[in-house]
């Protein structure tokens, strides 16, 4: 009895300390405004973007939520209306596994907006299927639709600069791979569908989402507009919703333990989009607000480039 009261109290000693260290997410602490200012995020009406799009409409932007359910979007915006008292809040259709839907999204807020000052890539998925156009819903959705909805609103972010694109990418990025020759054969990142499968699939997108800001802030050198790309904390989301009973047996203890809420989620995005002074640092990848190293891979010129080149190709601007 008394020596599993001494285990207990030495696992709960380790968790709070635990809590108070390497689960902490440090706030940005940016005090920017944001009136007059237009931003997007994509996949905004829950999770991650949900919590990023609430605080930026605190900070009275105009803020568009960049969704593809438009019940799930209507709820979102009514509620940060509410929450934030900004009215400068709304939905447009975007759903990412459909480069035409990616095509209409611009079009019709290129003619309806005036202005673009930030644009969050913030959804993404780790699901089976196919986008509209045949492509592994994951390298589909994660990469290429916002590969795309990026390079089209490039002019509109030129001459609102000062800008900047955000990226929301993950720490599994560095288990990943790119395999054009998959891509070129087969419209996805890999093969498989299993659990194991797809975990490798979504890191292998979020590979993508690192060099592709890496490829954009080259591109992009004496515009004013910089990129950054980000990994946002082991956060409570919905991003499991497909995981299998067994899966969220797992995991469900692992994540009430060790992953933190949404608006902690939101923060290394935030810190991306607002911090004043990081513009020198466009390219980098960061976590926890601070700008992490990536490794030989995940900065590699040359894949860079080459998948910026295969993705205007299976968009068709190349
Ligand atoms: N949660 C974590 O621990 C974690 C860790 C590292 C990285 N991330 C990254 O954080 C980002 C946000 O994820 P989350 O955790 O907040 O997940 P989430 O709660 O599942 O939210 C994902 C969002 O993406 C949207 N989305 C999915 N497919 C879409 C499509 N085809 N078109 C438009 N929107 C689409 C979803 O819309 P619906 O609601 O309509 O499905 C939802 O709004 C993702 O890029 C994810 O990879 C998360
Ligand atoms: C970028 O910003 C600097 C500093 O504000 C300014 O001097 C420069 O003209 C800008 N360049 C472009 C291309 O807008």
């Amino acid at each position: 009895m008394f020596n599993l009261l001494v285990v207990g109290g030495s696992l709960l000693g380790v968790y709070v300390i635990l809590c108070l260290t390497v689960l902490k997410m440090p706030r940005c602490k940016s005090s920017a405004k944001l009136h007059g200012k237009t931003v997007i995020v994509t996949g905004s009406n829950t999770g991650i973007g949900k919590a990023t799009a609430m605080d930026l409409a605190k900070r009275g932007a105009r803020v568009i939520l960049a969704c593809r359910d438009p019940q799930r979007a209507e709820a979102a915006v009514n509620l940060i209306k509410k929450e934030s008292g900004n009215n400068q809040v709304l939905y447009m259709h975007l759903d990412l596994a459909s480069l035409q839907s990616v095509r209409s999204f611009v079009e019709n807020f290129l003619k309806t907006e005036s202005r673009l000052d930030i644009l969050i890539n913030n959804a993404g998925l780790a699901t089976r299927g196919k986008t509209k156009d045949g492509f592994g819903i994951i390298f589909g959705v994660n990469h290429l639709g916002h590969f795309l909805l990026t390079v089209l609103l490039l002019e509109r972010l030129k001459e609102c600069a000062p800008s900047r694109v955000v990226t929301v990418s993950s720490d599994a990025h560095k288990f990943g791979k790119i395999d054009f020759d998959c891509i070129n054969t087969h419209k996805k990142l890999g093969l498989g569908d299993s659990a194991l499968a797809l975990l490798g699939l979504y890191s292998d997108s979020k590979l993508c989402n690192v060099l592709f800001t890496h490829e954009l802030a080259k591109r992009l050198e004496g515009t004013n507009v910089t990129c950054f790309s980000l990994h946002p904390g082991a956060i409570k989301t919905e991003i499991g919703r497909d995981a299998n009973l067994w899966w969220k047996l797992v995991l469900f203890p692992i994540t009430m333990l060790f992953f933190l809420d949404v608006d902690s989620g939101a923060q290394t995005s935030l810190y991306c989009a607002l911090q004043e002074g990081i513009e020198h640092l466009s390219g980098r990848y960061f976590s926890k607000c601070a700008t992490v190293d990536l490794s030989a891979k995940a900065r590699d010129d040359a894949t860079a480039r080459k998948l910026w080149e295969v993705s205007e190709r299976l968009c068709g601007l190349a």
